[in-house]
């Protein structure tokens, strides 16, 4: 199987980054409020990173609002991180393998898309992201479309021959609660009929 990296990478190069950033769109604006309500109801000010950024539009996205101190966009794809320089030398994007890569600071705000379930092993992913990315009182909010119950997106390993990891929105759930998340709520974003939506998972970091 190819690396997900590697895939993408060469989606920057063909100009595929753009079509993600207008079909995730939607979905992750609803995410975005969801986290910025609860984010903002405790701080004045906030950080905000994003994990699997591709070409940083949701780092952009979030470096618009003007409560937003720092934003920063980490991705493994060479390419999607030279676009992003390229059109933004404001905010941080970093060239970064999960994962290994661990934070050099802690973020109020952890947002990632399309990205976790490429890993062999998301749950400690979510694990890092709430012990080593999140501060205290900090939120995340996560995307999905491949999941069980999106029974199209079950072709998609084959179709890309990438490896992905599929879990129920119930399995998924219960990874937050257990990585010691609290307040998880889930919901699927950008619903319409006929169509799954976006499984969005937001959950907090509470003070050891
Ligand atoms: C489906 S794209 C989504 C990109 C962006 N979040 C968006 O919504 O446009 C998945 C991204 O995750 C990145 N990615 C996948 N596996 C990775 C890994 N192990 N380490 C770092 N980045 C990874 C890819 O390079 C790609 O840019």
């Amino acid at each position: 199987m190819k690396q997900a990296t590697d895939v993408f990478n060469d989606w920057a190069h063909r100009g595929k980054d753009e079509g993600m950033e207008r079909g995730h769109g939607p979905a992750v604006r609803e995410m975005m409020h969801h986290a910025l309500d609860r984010v903002l109801s405790q701080m004045d000010a906030f950080s905000f990173a994003d994990l699997g950024c591709g070409n940083g539009w949701v780092v952009r996205l979030a470096a618009q609002h003007k409560q937003c101190r720092q934003a920063d966009g980490f991705d493994g794809a060479t390419h999607m991180i030279e676009k992003a320089k390229a059109v933004d030398s404001e905010n941080g994007y970093h060239l970064a393998m999960f994962p290994q890569t661990q934070p050099s600071q802690q973020y109020n705000l952890i947002h990632s898309m399309e990205f976790i379930y490429y890993l062999h092993d998301p749950k400690q992913m979510l694990q890092s992201i709430h012990d080593d990315w999140l501060a205290d009182e900090g939120w995340a909010v996560i995307g999905i479309d491949h999941y069980a119950e999106n029974e199209e997106s079950l072709e998609w390993p084959t179709a890309l021959d990438v490896h992905m990891s599929t879990f129920s929105e119930h399995e998924w759930i219960e990874m937050w609660n257990d990585v010691g998340f609290e307040e998880v709520h889930a919901w699927r974003a950008n619903q319409s009929p006929g169509k799954p939506g976006t499984l969005a998972i937001i959950g907090k970091k509470n003070q050891k």
